[in-house]
């Protein structure tokens, strides 16, 4: 028997409910859950053993084989997907609307020309797709197959005659089943969807890339919901008002995540930044406080990167923290520690913490280098030009050690830093690259007044 019912699935984290609620209980999200039909029963069928279906093997008698990767030779792509693409991986490609995700994708299906290329396009029209491809570099070939088709039931027919050896998906939000009721975009449909582009990879062995609109509230067809059925997960970050575009790797199943690709967007789309450090620092004003350039560590790849602080009266009764490119709880942490443990009065002043270059860091180990900026903005002292820095803080004020140093140190001695101020608890671990000084801290304070001087003192 199979009989029809209603449940109610909030849109951004996918938590089931009988009735409708305004509020998810699970995450929080304001008018957040759809209506979708299940079909009542199926799950209750006994289970029952197949003749001939799979038996458990023991885990070293499973034959092993290298992984075969297709070189994209998009050296910044290939890195993020681990060293090519995987044969029969569904990758997720997701980032805002406009950050340049199409594009991408348009100039990986040009750049293997010898490949065919099968690009379904559900948000623009195959004239309009053609009209984009044809502005990049390099251009298209006969070898890419468009189709502007949303229907399931449809495209699943022309998967199955096709002999394309890639597969775009533009978006997945835009796909529906119409066997489902719920509106493309909905958990279901974008499931649904998934499922569909799965199995084909699987079965022919043939890599899926899957376009996904991030929304800023998670509400309506956040891809997260697709995210742990996919093999790879690669994320546009950043800001599209900049000309940098960098992808990282969230998820990755036959790679290292964190890995980071970096891009900027030019007329003839987007183009590799050969030396990523450089191009952050290039617009550094060494002499203006609040700047400080940290050694940090991007997956594999070390990169140096300015943050800056910017410490003003406040004009409201609240006082404002801002943080882009930057973790808003670590700055909060950071922010507690100076007032603790160097005796800072914030409590009257606005702090704006920034990246520049629209990067993100996620790591502790650029905790110092902000700290710093903070104060060299409020004593407005800028901090030591040729100096880089690294270094977790406690919430004791210490400064804790980090991994990967000598990675960061030969980084920041190749772009021209004589010093760095680091972990005292690194030293005893470190190989020191020529004509870098090492300045070993133990404390925030000692920081402090190492990169600022006298001056930096409490
Ligand atoms: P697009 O790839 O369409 O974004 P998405 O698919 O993620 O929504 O990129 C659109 C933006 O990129 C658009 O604002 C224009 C800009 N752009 C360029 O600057 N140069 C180019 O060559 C192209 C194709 C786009
Ligand atoms: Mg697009």
């Amino acid at each position: 028997m199979s009989r029809e019912h209603s449940i109610y699935v909030c849109q951004a984290c996918a938590y089931e409910s009988p009735r409708w609620v305004g509020r998810c209980p699970n995450c929080s999200a304001w008018n957040s859950f759809v209506e979708e039909k299940r079909a009542a029963g199926a799950a209750q069928k006994r289970a029952k053993r197949k003749a001939g279906g799979p038996e458990p093997v023991a885990i070293t008698d499973i034959p092993v084989a290298p992984e075969p990767r297709i070189r994209t030779r998009i050296p910044e792509l290939d890195r993020v997907l681990g060293g090519g693409i995987v044969p029969g991986s569904v990758v997720l490609v997701g980032g805002d609307p406009g950050i340049g995700k199409s594009t991408l994708m348009m100039q990986l299906a040009a750049t293997l020309r010898d490949l065919t290329t099968l690009y379904i396009t559900g948000e623009e029209s195959a004239s309009q797709i053609r009209l984009r491809a044809e502005r990049l570099e390099p251009k298209p070939s006969n070898r890419i197959l468009l189709l502007a088709d949303t229907n399931l039931e449809s495209i699943a027919g022309v998967l199955e005659a096709s002999s394309a050896d890639m597969v775009i998906v533009d978006s997945v939000q835009t796909m529906y089943h119409p066997a489902l009721e719920s509106a493309p975009g909905t958990v279901s449909q974008v499931r649904e969807a998934t499922t569909v582009f799965m199995r084909f990879a699987k079965a022919r062995n043939i890599p899926v890339f899957l376009v996904g609109h991030v929304t800023k509230e998670g509400v309506i067809a956040g891809p997260k919901v697709i995210e742990h059925m996919v093999d790879a997960v690669i994320m546009f970050e950043g800001e599209r008002h900049y000309a940098y575009r960098i992808i990282r790797a969230m998820k990755n199943r036959f790679g290292s995540t964190n890995e980071i690709g970096i891009f900027e967007m030019h007329d003839a789309g987007l183009r590799e930044v050969a030396n990523p450090s450089a191009v952050f620092l290039a617009e550094r004003r060494a002499e203006t406080s609040g700047s400080a350039v940290v050694a940090s560590m991007e997956g594999t790849r070390p990169l140096l990167v300015e943050v800056q602080a910017l410490v003003a009266p406040t004009s409201y009764g609240v006082p404002q923290r801002t943080a882009t490119g930057f973790d808003s709880k670590r700055l909060q942490m950071i922010l507690a520690v100076l007032e603790k443990r160097v005796g800072l009065r914030l409590g009257q002043y606005d702090v704006f913490v920034n990246v520049a270059g629209g990067v993100r860091v996620d790591e502790p180990a650029a905790d110092l280098g902000m700290a710093v900026a903070i104060v060299s903005s409020l004593r407005d002292i800028p901090v030591r030009a040729d100096a880089a820095v690294i270094g977790e803080v406690g919430l004791g004020g210490e400064i804790r050690s980090i991994h990967q140093i000598e990675k960061r140190l030969t980084e920041a001695q190749k772009l021209g830093f004589k010093r760095c101020v680091l972990p005292r608890n690194n030293m005893h671990t470190v190989r020191v690259p020529a004509g870098i000084q090492l300045v070993q801290v133990e404390s925030i304070n000692e920081a402090l007044a190492a990169l600022l001087g006298s001056g930096g003192q409490g």
